[in-house]
């Protein structure tokens, strides 16, 4: 089959069916034209839990999909493939036991540790952090969320990301470390743990100085994954939506160069807009969904034999939307 039979197929199937697809900013241009919504992290959960439909399809990476069947446990979730974040990975359950360990280790009380995971880890982290009296944040909110963590008058432990624990520290005035950095973590304010994106980490100071060079009037916009100098050094940082809404309420002849991952800079306009790297920034997992799968996965509804579901264990998830409703509480 073409493309263009899997789109037939795919609005076909979209019209028979009760489902709504979703689809993050980062999927590929045909997937993504074919979702009933888009969205950052947070609008994507947020619209999911409001979505009324009995089946959702969530084209993007693995904690999102989790995160709406966390929230809304009765809606049958699927994915057209359970491609999981690299980010994500990088903590597991026991990775978090021994994080919270090694703080103690370093005279930090458990009972003075406020937990806080970025959405972008896994069930069993989340649940986690949400046992421990934690909450969860998306770029979009990471600033609110620490600000209210940080009123308990507890340490901040924030995981996984690294760059953007450390960035909000930056833009709040805080001190902040990594575990294993060699500093000693009761004298931050906000304990990092070691995890990253890749794809963020293709952005460079270099890229930003080669740009302002060549166009002095541009404006740089990066994304609170990038590393803490490429961010300190940009005119813009957001989260996906955050930077769509300011580039379109820029001048059209305005150059922007953007870091973010390459789908959604490669749609934000057509003209005086660059990728903020010599690379192409593509997340692997994100550009792993294609039209086949999306039709694959509607048409197993059809035919009562659903693939790629989403199922989070009962008591994971009972927790995990302990930390997420917190989220949604501020
Ligand atoms: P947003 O919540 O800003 O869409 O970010 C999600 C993500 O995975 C960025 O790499
Ligand atoms: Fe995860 Fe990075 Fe891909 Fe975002 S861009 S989904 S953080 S690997």
């Amino acid at each position: 089959m073409t493309n263009e039979d899997y789109k037939k197929e795919i609005l076909r199937l979209k019209e028979k069916l009760n489902v709504t697809i979703v689809a993050h900013f980062y999927q590929k241009d045909e997937v993504f034209d074919m979702a009933d919504f888009s969205g950052d992290s947070l609008q994507l959960a947020q619209m999911a839990v409001q979505d009324t439909n009995p089946f959702l399809v969530f084209c993007g990476v693995g904690f999102m999909g989790q995160s709406v069947k966390i929230l809304s446990p009765k809606k049958r979730v699927l994915m057209p493939k359970i491609a999981c974040c690299a980010m994500a990975r990088m903590i597991d359950g026991e990775h978090y036991d021994t994080s919270v360990k090694l703080l103690e280790k370093a005279g930090i009380k458990k009972d003075d540790i406020m937990p806080i995971t970025y959405i972008n880890s896994s069930a069993e982290v989340k649940a986690k952090v949400g046992q421990m009296g934690g909450l969860v944040c998306t770029s979009s909110n990471a600033k609110k969320i620490i600000e209210k963590g940080l009123k308990s008058g507890k340490k901040i432990l924030f995981v996984p990301d690294k760059c953007l624990g450390q960035n909000i520290a930056i833009m709040m005035g805080l001190t902040s470390c990594v575990i294993g950095d060699g500093s000693d973590p009761k004298d931050a304010d906000i304990i990092c743990y070691n995890g990253f994106c890749s794809v963020h980490q293709l952005f460079d100071v270099e890229d930003i100085e080669f740009y302002r060079d060549k166009y002095p009037d541009i404006k740089i916009i990066s994304h609170p994954e990038c590393k803490p100098e490429v961010c300190e050094a940009s005119d813009f940082v957001g989260s996906t939506s955050q930077i769509i809404k300011y580039i379109k309420e820029l001048p059209k002849e305005q150059k922007v160069a953007v870091g973010t991952e390459f789908n959604l800079v490669n749609r934000l306009r057509k003209e005086n807009t660059y990728v903020l790297s010599s690379t192409k920034p593509e997340c692997p997992t994100m550009n792993e969904t294609t039209l086949e799968d999306l039709y694959n996965v509607l048409k197993s509804i059809e035919d009562d034999k659903i693939v790629f579901e989403v199922l989070v264990d009962e008591e994971v998830a009972k927790w995990a939307k302990v930390a997420l409703d917190r989220m949604f509480e501020i």
